[in-house]
């Protein structure tokens, strides 16, 4: 089958391409309907019925394959390595529905988890998953105030936790953050769960915290619930432009069929095979292809406790690959370039048999053609860059390695996914020609398994990313399409940046940074970081009379948004400046700051209210070195 044939399907018969691909699941309803437009609501399999976790354990157990592995849990940080085949996995996600069960939860209520990367954390989804209940990841670096807004706006009715997680070498005390967070929240869970790790067990409050432990003791497993294939799995939250996360949901069916789809489509693995996303569960990429993605396709998944450098070194990425006979590897670009900086002719590797390894994936953050590059060289393997977003759940464009591995061109993550139709579009709507940059968007209905709503809010839903462009889904990226159909992203066109391959609102942290008594005004924008792709620098104009040193108020500052967000927020500059750049309409000029710090070419719009504020921002940058060469 040629990626031609397959495209052209599902552009020009999408119902009798996503039937297909429905009937190779399970379901223990199958749909009927296939796609049902409900206003602006697009809704996949509408009258199918299924239970995601059932699909992805218990279906397998059933097929014989029991004692194949399912999960293999790797850390470097606690020296531990354990295995799970999919009757193990089943038996203990059946035992802690029960645990669930027995606390109340029921088909439809929320269950936040805040958990560090280990076999509980996805058991704990699967449970949820299995009782038709709904989970929301936290992932386990932000801090309590993160935890506390998720809280509020899941009202879960309970929050599985760990006492701690595991940093390289440092302790991080989880509990003692969930408290926090359940200080500042408005909503109380009825109860919390608490996986005690020896590293350091948590106190537990007696009456509402209960030991994971204690409770499995008298469980009795719990059933499959049934589900509609438009009911919530779960709900993920991510940085919009505002302080406010959005809370992305996602249904059981579509997200079920596009997954078991691109398993094979995308990343061309079959049942038996080892496929290794190393990511975190708190993201995206750890709910599609750490737990979800792997096991609907009757795969071995691994997660993965440590870092690509220093537990204990760069080789860490290639002894996984070697130890477990990865077949595909999916990590982010930040991740290579860590392990190029410490290990830069990739000498580690050779000490590791790659022969498994067939392809790498990359995502989460634009890939510079120079790790793309070097990863190319040393590992010898297909490298294959691919775009896509929480909202979408999966890949938008990928060069589809399942279907027919196409030419790479570096920069570009390929071609669009079957079900996908990309457009480059101007501010206007209208559709640009080839290798001219625009926004990138999406033609209506978006393929399964892609957001159905904003949680609570679904007016944010339409006008966050229906109404720019009618017809189309708004992305929030800018880039363009060759030729030859490729896809180039060159970045966000609003004010979300990628540090780390951690998506991160700017706005959220301008809100902190503005809550400081001595800040008057403030911008935050992200900079060019060879390691981290970007990393956020404050511009604050103080108020007047206040007497207080750059040195001091960045302290305070970086402290402040640590304690707010969590120190992956990476907010390590602040500077004083006497002036903002801004229209005559007062709107600061945010990409002109950044063209100016990258040393990119910029033009000076005609609406500049005062064209000397530039050049004093310019000289503050020059003194404090943030002006790339
Ligand atoms: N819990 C608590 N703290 C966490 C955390 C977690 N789960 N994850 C990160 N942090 C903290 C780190 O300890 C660090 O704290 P510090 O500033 O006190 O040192 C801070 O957040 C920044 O972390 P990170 O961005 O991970 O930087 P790093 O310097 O520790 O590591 C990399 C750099 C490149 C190795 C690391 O960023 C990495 O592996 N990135 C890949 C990201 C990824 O997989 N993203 C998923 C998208 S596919
Ligand atoms: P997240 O929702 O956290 O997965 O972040 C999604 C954003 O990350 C996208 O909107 C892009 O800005 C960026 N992104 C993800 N994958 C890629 C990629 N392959 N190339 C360029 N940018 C990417």
């Amino acid at each position: 089958m040629s990626y031609h044939t397959e495209y052209q399907a599902a552009c020009q018969q999408p119902q009798q391409f996503w039937a297909d691909k429905a009937n190779r699941l399970a379901w223990y309803q199958q749909p009927g309907q296939i796609l049902h437009i409900k206003g602006e609501q697009y809704q996949w399999f509408a009258d199918g019925v299924l239970n995601t976790a059932y699909l992805a354990l218990d279906y397998h157990v059933e097929q014989g394959r029991g004692e194949q592995i399912a999960l293999i849990y790797d850390s470097p940080v606690t020296q531990t390595k354990q295995q799970f085949t999919y009757q193990q996995l089943t038996d203990e996600v059946a035992l802690f529905a029960g645990v669930l069960k027995a606390q109340g939860v029921a088909k439809g209520d929320r269950v936040v988890i805040y958990m560090p990367m280990i076999p509980q954390a996805v058991i704990a989804m699967l449970a949820v998953a299995r009782l038709g209940a709904v989970h929301s990841v936290v992932f386990g670096g932000f801090a309590a105030h993160e935890l506390a807004v998720r809280i509020d706006d899941a009202s879960p009715k309970v929050v599985v936790s760990a006492s701690c997680g595991i940093e390289v070498n440092r302790i991080i005390a989880y509990k003692p953050l969930l408290d926090n967070a359940l200080k500042l929240a408005e909503h109380q869970p009825d109860s919390c769960i608490i996986w005690q790790r020896p590293q350091q067990p948590a106190q537990l409050q007696a009456g509402r915290d209960f030991d994971w432990q204690h409770l499995l003791q008298s469980a009795a497993p719990a059933a499959c619930v049934p589900v509609k294939s438009t009911d919530p799995l779960y709900i993920l939250y991510t940085s919009g432009t505002t302080g406010k996360p959005k809370g992305v949901v996602r249904d059981n069916g579509g997200h079920a069929v596009a997954l078991h789809y691109s398993m094979q489509a995308i990343y061309g693995m079959a049942p038996g095979e080892v496929f290794w996303a190393a990511s975190d569960v708190g993201w995206v990429v750890g709910h599609s292809y750490i737990v979800y993605g792997p096991l609907l396709a009757g795969c071995t998944s691994i997660l993965y406790e440590g870092k690509p450098v220093f537990t204990p070194d760069a080789g860490a990425f290639w002894r996984v690959c070697a130890e477990y006979k990865v077949k595909a590897l999916f990590a982010a670009p930040t991740a290579f370039r860590a392990i190029r900086k410490e290990d830069p002719d990739a000498k580690l590797l050779k000490n590791y048999d790659l022969s498994a390894l067939e392809r790498i994936y990359m995502a989460g953050e634009r890939l510079d053609p120079a790790t793309y590059d070097w990863t190319v060289a040393h590992s010898g393997k297909p490298v294959i860059d691919h775009w896509w977003q929480t909202e979408t759940g999966w890949a938008i464009c990928a060069n589809p390695a399942g279907i027919e591995l196409l030419p790479a061109k570096a920069g570009s993550a390929t071609v669009p996914v079957p079900g996908f139709q990309v457009a480059i579009l101007d501010h206007n709507g209208q559709q640009l020609p080839a290798n001219q940059q625009g926004n990138i968007a999406l033609k209506l209905p978006l393929p399964p398994g892609c957001l159905t709503t904003i949680w609570q809010n679904p007016e944010r839903f339409v006008s966050g990313y229906l109404r720019q462009f009618p017809g189309y889904y708004a992305s929030g990226d800018g880039g363009y399409l060759d030729e030859n159909g490729y896809l180039y992203v060159m970045g966000r066109t609003d004010d979300v940046i990628n540090v780390a391959g951690h998506r991160l609102s700017t706005g959220e942290m301008e809100e902190i940074v503005a809550s400081h008594p001595a800040v008057a005004e403030c911008c935050v924008i992200g900079l060019a970081d060879p390691l981290k792709g970007q990393q956020p620098v404050g511009f604050v104009l103080l108020k007047n009379g206040v007497s207080i040193t750059e040195q001091q108020l960045q302290t305070e500052l970086v402290q402040l948004v640590r304690q707010q967000i969590g120190a992956l927020a990476c907010f390590k500059q602040a500077l004083i400046v006497p002036r903002l750049p801004k229209t005559r309409s007062g709107k600061i000029l945010r990409k002109l700051l950044r063209q100016i710090a990258d040393g990119e070419e910029y033009v000076i719009p005609s609406t500049i209210d005062d064209p000397a504020s530039l050049a004093e921002i310019a000289e503050c940058m020059t003194k404090r070195g943030l002006i790339a060469e």
